[in-house]
């Protein structure tokens, strides 16, 4: 289906979706507000949708801020349930990563929670609820949180590609009656049908001939793995998850998990008038999502100096492997996933009996949270845990308060160079190796960014003293 057909007027010109979030740091206190509103998520749709969202809008304010600034936001929840902000992929201070139960109380509805924490990392960064966030995230309560790099980067624009999907029912309202649904839960969790780009169903970007353009891409789903194709864009990617990476032209399509980010560079080579569309690509089908149109005018010669990339942040990049602290983690559980029985808050439940309580996922034996935790080590030391994904479906993990590179793959040590990353796709069956430097003391969840999976129990934590 081409969208196009159903966007009415040109009304998608709102190129800077971070306007009137700049005053992030020169104010004292950006306040954010959990709350109900309403969004234009569905082309041709005759109403809006009721969301959840930040300030009452989806995505809610962009966050800007520079390289070792501070944010003060408060959170006022004005929903009638409770709620919590996590800072994904920020090296936060542990008390202020939003993990409700784990690093803060849920926020109850009307009252108030002030985040105050500094960004050592440039990058591209979001922000999300963190209670029930299986339902809070798929309705909508997200938004960037950009970090800017302490010397400014070369490029014309900065852009932002926020994508989702949504399942919407035949009024275009958000489908309620799903939450919590046991099959969403034990298969790939809640896919919608409905994709959005910045919140919207169809966005375009207006360029011009000899622009060099920085793009963040965002995986806001709950579940969907998306993979992209940006055609004739010739897009390379020069960060993943907030951290630089050395520039290189993308090859094939971009496969972005939930809560990934990419960062890409694009040079508009094209001439004027071109249009340069962007396809979310299903099994059977490309559906458009986006295009670039470069102006009609025409601009002189079109020279782009060499880009040498971002400078890096500032991590512990230094792995001692050999006197790492070492942890396995088997994910098993799920539909066709042969998980005979797990442990749940202290007993030993049948496969059938923790269907029933939507408990179908499990880290080494146990579902959701233990008592003790996966590993417990000094500050400083290097971490090493090693994932198996031991059952029918791919997962997405994310590591809290840090990032860590893949040491080895199926066994298999990597090259010194593989990225840091706050979140990896393992296909499955596949395993790896997670290794980071436990510089950040504190409480920390590891888990399936599948906020389903989380949900049904795929979540586990560590501790740094
Ligand atoms: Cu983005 Cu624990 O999550
Ligand atoms: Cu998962």
């Amino acid at each position: 289906m081409d969208r196009r057909q159903f966007l009415k007027g040109g009304v998608h010109l709102g190129l800077l979706p971070w306007i009137g979030a700049a005053q992030a740091s020169s104010d004292p206190t950006r306040v954010l507000t959990a709350q109900p509103g309403v969004a234009q998520l569905a082309d041709g749709a005759e109403s809006v949708t009721r969301i959840w969202g930040y300030d009452g809008r989806v995505p809610g304010p962009t966050l800007r801020v520079r390289q070792n600034e501070w944010v003060h936001a408060r959170l006022v929840n004005r929903l009638t349930t409770e709620t919590s902000v996590h800072w994904h992929g920020v090296r936060i201070d542990n008390a202020m990563d939003g993990v409700a139960g784990l690093t803060q109380d849920a926020v109850a509805p009307d009252e108030s929670f002030d985040y105050r924490f500094r960004l050592p990392d440039a990058g591209t960064f979001w922000y999300h609820a963190h209670s029930r966030s299986w339902e809070q995230v798929a309705r909508g309560l997200y938004g960037l949180l950009i970090v800017d790099e302490a010397e400014p980067v070369a490029v014309d624009r900065d852009l932002t590609f926020v994508i989702d999907d949504w399942r919407l029912d035949d009024e275009a309202q958000i489908h309620e009656a799903s939450f919590g649904s046991l099959h969403d839960w034990a298969h790939g969790g809640r896919l919608g049908q409905w994709v959005t780009i910045n919140g919207r169903p169809f966005e375009r970007f207006e360029v011009r001939r000899g622009q060099r353009l920085r793009l963040r891409v965002v995986n806001t789903a709950n579940a969907r793995v998306f993979t992209l194709d940006f055609a004739d864009l010739a897009p390379r990617v020069i960060a993943l998850d907030g951290q630089p990476v050395a520039p290189q032209r993308l090859e094939g399509h971009l496969q972005i998990a939930p809560a990934q980010r990419v960062d890409l560079l694009i040079d508009v080579t094209q001439d004027a008038g071109a249009v340069l569309p962007v396809a979310a690509v299903t099994r059977s089908d490309m559906l458009p999502v986006a295009q670039f149109e470069v102006a009609r005018e025409e601009t002189g010669a079109v020279v782009f100096e060499p880009f040498v990339g971002l400078a890096a942040n500032p991590l512990a990049t230094g792995l001692e492997l050999d006197a790492a602290e070492r942890a396995v983690l088997v994910m098993e559980g799920g539909a066709m996933g042969g998980m005979a029985s797990a442990m749940l808050d202290g007993q030993q439940l049948s496969l059938r009996e923790l269907a029933q309580r939507g408990a179908v996922w499990a880290f080494n034996g146990s579902v959701g949270m233990t008592d003790e935790p996966l590993v417990s080590t000094r500050r400083g030391r290097t971490v090493v845990i090693d994932v198996h994904n031991r059952n029918r479906w791919p997962h997405a993990m994310h590591l809290h308060g840090h990032h860590f590179r893949v040491v080895t793959r199926d066994g298999v040590a990597q090259a010194a160079t593989t990225p840091w990353r706050d979140t990896e796709l393992l296909q499955a069956g596949e395993s790896v190796g997670l290794a980071f430097v436990a510089d950040n003391p504190g409480k920390w969840l590891l888990h399936c960014h599948m906020l389903e999976h989380q949900a049904a129990g795929m979540k586990t934590w560590f501790e740094v003293t």
